[in-house]
C-alpha cells in the first residue's frame, strides 16, 4: 500500500507495483512536466512512459520538481521499436535513464514484439533486457503487447521469466485467455487504455453500475480492472480527471456488477490499438 492508499501487487521476484499509476502516452513534451507534477500532487506514485512517447525528459523533470525521493515512486519505460538490436537497446536504455534522471527504472519493457521484423527474434532482445535486470538498472523487466505464442518461446529459452506483460485491456476487450495464461506463469497483467481511450465515459452499463456508489463510468471501469488484479495507469492531462481516476478505493463492485461488466466484452472487435501480430512500424 502506498501512502495514498493505493494497493500494490507483488511480482514473482518480490518487487511491488502500485496498482494505479499515471499514463503518459500522447502527453506532449511541453505538457508532460506539468502533468506529472499535478499527478504527484494528486497522489500518483507510479508513472508509465516510453521511448516512443518522446517525453521521458519532461516526465523526469516533473518527478524531480515534485520532490519525490527515488524510493517513493515506481517508474516504467519501454524499448522503442527501432531499438531491438542489442547495441541499440543498450545505447537507448542508457539514454532513457539519463533523460529520466534516474540510476534505475523499476520496470523496463519491450514495447512491441514485432514478429514480422528483426526476423521475429525477440529472444535476443529479451536477453539484452536481462543484462539490465542483472546489473540492477532495471529492477524488473517485462513485455508489452506480447501474445501467448510470443511469450512461450521466452519462457522456454530464457533464464529470467518476464515479470509483467502490458497489453490492451478494458471492458470492451477483456482478454480472458491471455489473462489466464499470465496467471498460470505468474506474469502480472498491466492493462493499457483501461478507459478504452476515453470511450467508456458515457457507457450506459458502466454508468448504471456506478450509480449506487456515486461513481462515474470511468471509475467503474478502473475499479473493475483493479478487482481483476490488473495494474492500470489511465492517462489524463486534466487534474480534475486525474483526481476522479484516483478515487477508486472507497467502494467495491459486487459479483453481479462484475458480471454486468463482463457482458460488455466484444473480444477482438473491441480493440482500439494495433494488433501485436501485424504491428510492424519502426
Ligand atoms: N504498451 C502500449 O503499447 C501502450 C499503448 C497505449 C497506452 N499505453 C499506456 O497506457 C496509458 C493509458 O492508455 P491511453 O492513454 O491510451 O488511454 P486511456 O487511459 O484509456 O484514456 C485516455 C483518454 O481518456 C480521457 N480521460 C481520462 N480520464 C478521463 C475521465 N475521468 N473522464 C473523461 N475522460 C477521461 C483522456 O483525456 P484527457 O487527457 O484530455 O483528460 C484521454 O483522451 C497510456 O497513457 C500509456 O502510458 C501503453
Amino acid at each position: 500500500m502506498t501512502d495514498f492508499g493505493v494497493p500494490t501487487v507483488k511480482m514473482y521476484h518480490g518487487l511491488e507495483i502500485p496498482q494505479l499509476g499515471l499514463g503518459t502516452y500522447k502527453v506532449p513534451p511541453e505538457e508532460a512536466q506539468r502533468v506529472v507534477e499535478e499527478g504527484a500532487e494528486v497522489g500518483y506514485r507510479h508513472f508509465d512512459t516510453a521511448q516512443m512517447y518522446h517525453n521521458e525528459l519532461e516526465v523526469g523533470r516533473g518527478i524531480s520538481a515534485s520532490g519525490l525521493k527515488r524510493d517513493e515512486y515506481f517508474l516504467t519505460t519501454k524499448l522503442d521499436n527501432g531499438n531491438h538490436l542489442p547495441d541499440d537497446a543498450r545505447r537507448t536504455f542508457e539514454k532513457s535513464l539519463e533523460d529520466l534522471q534516474v540510476d534505475y527504472v523499476d520496470l523496463f519493457l519491450i514495447h512491441w514484439p514485432l514478429p514480422t521484423l528483426y526476423d521475429g527474434n525477440f529472444i535476443q532482445t529479451w536477453e539484452t533486457l536481462q543484462e539490465f535486470y542483472e546489473d540492477g538498472r532495471a529492477r524488473s523487466i517485462g513485455l508489452s503487447n506480447f501474445l501467448e505464442h510470443h511469450i512461450q518461446p521466452i519462457l522456454d529459452q530464457c533464464d529470467v521469466k518476464p515479470m509483467v506483460n502490458q497489453v490492451e485491456s478494458h471492458p470492451y476487450m477483456q482478454i480472458p485467455e491471455l489473462h489466464a495464461f499470465h496467471d498460470k506463469h505468474q506474469i502480472v497483467t498491466e492493462a493499457w487504455s483501461p478507459l478504452a481511450r476515453g470511450d467508456v465515459v458515457d457507457d450506459p452499463v458502466l454508468t448504471k453500475v456506478g450509480e449506487p456508489y456515486g461513481k462515474t463510468a470511468s471509475q467503474v471501469a478502473l475499479r473493475w480492472a483493479l478487482q481483476r488484479g490488473d495494474i492500470v495507469f489511465p492517462k489524463s492531462m486534466h487534474k480534475e480527471r486525474m483526481r476522479e481516476n484516483f478515487e477508486l478505493f472507497d467502494f467495491e463492485l459486487t459479483a453481479e456488477d462484475m458480471r454486468a461488466i463482463q457482458s460488455l466484452d466484444q473480444g477482438d472487435a473491441g480493440r482500439r490499438g494495433s494488433h501485436p501480430d501485424t504491428m510492424d512500424r519502426l
